[in-house]
């Protein structure tokens, strides 16, 4: 998704802007650009350089040495096309005539009455954006230089309507960014002698450790000594927060790719989440905040919400709620929640899950949600300093560690572990027995080495990937809890080797999917071993019958045998409540080696980006 990264100093920053661009790459993106006013060393008159490529941002490195683009003031910009095709006249800093660019996060819904608004004041369009207009408006409320760049922009904000977070500089005040932030993440680095501005404090740890958090409707003007902020007309002072830890992660090691080091590391970070939270018997859940156990006391029915694997997370959540807490939960894809008509039962805790914490349908939902009188709102997430986190009551955090490839892997299973536990707790008011909750948390504490077992499977699975690298289409199965499992995998390998992959409830098999079934049809199952087993055999034997081929992932406690056509790999045996995450270990390293037999970009899949701040 878009990337913003802006910088006043004393010092040269078009290093600094062009470095923040590449800690932002992992997010995703088409082209990118950066605008700097350069200083002429004779006269001292100043002027915006703009440079633009469609791409990656090592283009841009290129591009803006040839073009010797410098100055000690500059914005740059990563761009996910959202209105108009990746292209260089598309992608961002966009300019209104020689004196005003900026670099725009978000999508302004009434662009097209504005583009009509400003045509009639003889503004020309040479771009398919919706930030063009902004640009424009910015320079109409100018005036020449009768007002302000900071007064133009308080003014084309208010006839905005979507979302945005914006960096603007203008060569009349050579000296100033001017940044507005509403629906879309922005914090202000600071500096000594110099301040920077980006979507994402990782795009400046390399500068700064300091950062200010913009609030929704916040405008801030940033200058090399000082940073003003307005909210609603008022100047108003915000807090400087200490992030530590500006490191992206951006180093491979020995893996080839992201995704394959993410995938590794889950016996770790899996152990991360755990750390703190739960003693050899027990969850400690004061781990989760003062205010935590007594908005936990009031919970009597959950709502979860989130989007693509983070829904999928949800709806495992579902299961062990329901049946450790024996608390009625609901599961909804965030983009529609706040779409519904939404009914609130009194002892409603709202539960949002998002890897990022900046995902825009999720964020949406939330602050929906804050107005229809839920107990509490809690955020799963894995960045502490996200916006879903802080605009949250209660939080609990997973210990992913920065995930870098899009297709999401440690994240989901971090969520699990931390959903299992938030199980745990509402079970313990609900009637969950001591003894109960001492077994389950003894499960948590093999998860770790159980993962480490799956892992193992890497050889046997990267020979199976071979055979579906000619294939178009596959159907995974899984019963009851393990569904949403299925559904995860069959997400992966969608996501990253572009084979149609859907997921079915087995037994649903015979209501319709079973048609599609033929000897060229690879049947992906996950066979855990409980009392669905038996019912799972059966719908595995309709595919059989119909010459499709079988892939079962079983535990292996089960002893299924390979056949003709049926595939078993043997997963490590693991207790039932764990299986959805060991479960989805082999079809993670499933898809991955489909998608290098396939020869795609494994961490840059095509179309996607890691992180969705639009809606
Ligand atoms: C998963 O592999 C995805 N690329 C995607 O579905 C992701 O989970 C979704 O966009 C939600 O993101 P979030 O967890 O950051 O909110």
């Amino acid at each position: 998704m878009c990337g913003i990264v802006g910088a006043v100093a004393e010092r040269e920053v078009r290093d600094i802007l062009l470095e923040g661009l590449k800690r932002l790459e992992y997010r995703g993106y088409d082209s990118a650009g950066l605008a700097l006013i350069t200083t002429d060393a004779t006269t001292s008159d100043t002027r915006i350089n703009t440079v633009k490529t469609v791409g990656k941002v090592n283009k841009l490195v290129t591009a803006t040495t040839k073009a010797k683009a410098s100055g000690r003031i500059g914005i740059a910009h990563t761009r996910w096309a959202t209105h108009g095709k990746p292209s260089v006249a598309n992608a961002h800093p966009h300019r209104s005539g020689d004196d005003i660019a900026l670099v725009h996060n978000g999508i302004i819904e009434n662009y097209e009455s504005l583009r009509t608004l400003l045509k009639k004041q003889g503004y020309r369009f040479d771009t398919d954006t919706d930030t063009e207009a902004i640009a424009h408006l910015i320079h109409h409320y100018r005036e020449g230089n009768k007002h302000s760049l900071l007064s133009a922009v308080k003014k084309a904000i208010k006839l905005l309507e979507g979302a945005y977070g914006l960096c603007v500089i203008d060569n009349n005040e050579p000296d100033k960014l001017v940044v507005a932030r509403s629906g879309s993440p922005l914090v202000i680095g600071v500096g000594i002698g110099e301040n920077f501005v980006a979507s994402d404090p990782l795009a400046l740890g390399q500068v700064t450790d300091r950062f200010i958090y913009l609030e929704e409707g916040d405008i801030a003007q940033v200058e090399r000594e000082s940073v003003n902020i307005w909210h609603k007309g008022k100047k108003v002072k915000r807090e400087i927060t200490t992030v530590a830890h500006q490191n992206n992660d951006s180093d491979k090691g020995r893996y080839e790719h992201f995704m394959l080091k993410e995938i590794y590391e889950q016996p770790k970070v899996i152990k991360d989440t755990l750390d703190g939270r739960i003693s050899k018997t027990s969850v400690l859940e004061q781990a989760f905040g003062i205010e935590a156990p007594g908005l936990f006391d009031k919970v009597t029915s959950v709502q979860i919400v989130a989007c693509g694997t983070s829904s999928h997370a949800g709806l495992v959540a579902k299961y062990w709620i329901e049946s450790i807490a024996k608390v009625p939960c609901q599961v909804d894809i965030a983009s529609d929640y706040r779409y519904r008509d939404i009914i609130v039962l009194p002892g409603t805790l709202f539960i949002t899950i998002s890897q990022s914490g900046e995902t825009a349908d999720t964020l949406a939902a939330l602050r929906y949600a804050k107005k229809l009188g839920y107990v509490a709102t809690l955020a799963i997430c894995n960045v502490a300093t996200s916006s879903l986190v802080r605009e949250s009551d209660i939080n609990m955090l997973t210990m992913a560690g920065q995930e870098i490839g899009v297709a999401s892997t440690k994240a989901f299973t971090t969520q699990l572990t931390i959903l299992l536990v938030l199980a745990i707790v509402l079970g313990r008011r609900t009637g969950l027995k001591p003894a109960a909750e001492t077994k389950l948390v003894k499960e948590l504490h093999k998860l770790p080495s159980i993962i480490e077992k799956a892992l193992g499977l890497k050889k046997q699975i990267k020979t199976i990937s071979k055979q579906f690298s000619d294939k178009h289409h596959s159907l995974f199965l899984g019963r009851g809890i393990q569904y949403p499992v299925a559904k995860e995998g069959a997400l992966k390998l969608k996501e990253i080797s572009y084979i149609h992959a859907e997921a079915y409830p087995a037994g649903e098999l015979k209501h319709g999917p079973l048609a599609l079934v033929d000897n060229k049809m690879p049947v992906v199952a996950v066979a855990p071993n409980n009392d669905l087993l038996g019912k799972l055999k059966a719908n595995l034997s309709e595919v059989s019958a119909r010459g499709g081929k079988l892939y079962v992932f079983a535990d292996e406690s089960i002893n299924f045998a390979s056949e003709k056509r049926l595939k078993v790999i043997n997963v490590p045996s693991c207790s039932e409540v764990l299986a959805p995450i060991v479960f989805t270990v082999p079809l993670q390293l499933l898809s991955y080696y489909v998608a290098i037999t396939k020869g795609t970009d494994v961490d840059h899949p095509r179309n996607l980006a890691k992180s969705v701040t639009v809606e």
